[in-house]
């Protein structure tokens, strides 16, 4: 059930891909809340994904496009406001893949080509759309913009490889750009550093689900759940956050704060125990 949160705004929504895609719950959740939304991603996930069944549902407009390539996203822009009928107020990027990660090539092995690509779908996609979104003057004043990003842009993760070298670069680009286009035209940016969360994406880092279990374990308020990340993006683009921009959002249960829960500790104690002789004294290696 909506409380028309969105009423009369419109927004663009990159990268669901099927339903477990957080842009997916996200758009679900705009048009509850009022909006219309169009839908984009690159033409090889709208053939091997379901984003054409979410754009039927929601009576959005699909457009492809590859978030690297500049007249694409000019396209997306353009049809988005033929579509409106006018400029628009949010905009979602949701999209992040990195060629390395896919091609098992750890973080002291890169291929530099592919970092390039992971870079460039990642963060720069960011700073293309907001510079195509400002120079056609497409999102009306005090609008909002999110990309959702991941808490290794700060801390180091295992297996998170130049992902984590990618966010930090989509944080900084939401902090520069936040500062012209917030002081240009009011419009605020910002990214959510979302709990790992089980879907197409999250699923290709390495010990994914044992990252998730730890996170689960050591947030107070246990991992946000994909569901959760849409409700923060609706009240992101709602009119009841107008002067929140240039921010990370932490939106992980607690989970970044922490340091060392208790069952952490005894857990990590017990890991000790096989290492002890008959009389109980500490074996060093
Ligand atoms: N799943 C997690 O644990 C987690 C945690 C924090 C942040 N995130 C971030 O959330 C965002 C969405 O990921 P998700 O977990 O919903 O997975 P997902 O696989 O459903 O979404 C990733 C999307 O990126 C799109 N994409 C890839 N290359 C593209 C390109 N060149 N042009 C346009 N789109 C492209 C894919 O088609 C896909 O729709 C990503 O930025 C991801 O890093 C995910």
């Amino acid at each position: 059930m909506g409380n028309n949160l969105l009423k009369g705004k419109k927004g663009i929504i990159f990268g669901a891909l099927n339903d477990m895609s957080i842009a997916w719950k996200v758009a679900e959740r705009c048009v509850e809340e009022g909006a219309i939304v169009t839908l984009s991603n690159t033409p090889l996930a709208i053939r091997m994904g379901t984003t054409e069944e979410l754009a039927q549902k929601l009576n959005a407009k699909l457009i492809p496009a590859d978030a690297t390539n500049v007249e694409d996203l000019e396209k997306v822009v353009d049809e988005s406001m033929e579509f409106f009928g006018g400029k628009f107020d949010f905009v979602l990027h949701s999209i992040g893949m990195s060629p390395n990660v896919r091609k098992k090539r750890p973080y002291d092995n890169l291929d530099y080509g592919l970092l390039n690509q992971t870079l460039d779908i990642s963060a720069i996609s960011f700073h293309k759309i907001l510079q195509i979104c400002k120079a056609k003057d497409a999102i009306n004043d005090w609008g909002s913009v999110i990309a959702l990003s991941y808490g290794a842009a700060q801390r180091t993760m295992f297996g998170y490889n130049d992902m984590a070298d990618a966010k930090a670069m989509l944080e900084s680009i939401a902090r520069s750009f936040g500062y012209i286009y917030g002081r240009e035209k009011h419009v605020r940016i910002n990214t959510i550093s979302q709990s790992p969360t089980v879907t197409t994406a999250g699923s290709g880092i390495k010990g994914f689900d044992s990252l998730v279990d730890f996170s689960e374990r050591m947030s107070p308020l246990g991992n946000a759940t994909a569901e959760e990340c849409a409700d923060y993006c609706v009240v992101m683009f709602s009119d009841l956050t107008k002067k929140v921009t240039m921010q990370n959002l932490y939106h992980d249960g607690g989970y970044s704060s922490m340091g060392m829960s208790f069952r952490a500790m005894e857990q990590y104690i017990k890991s000790f125990d096989d290492l002890t002789d008959e009389q109980g004294n500490i074996i060093y290696g």
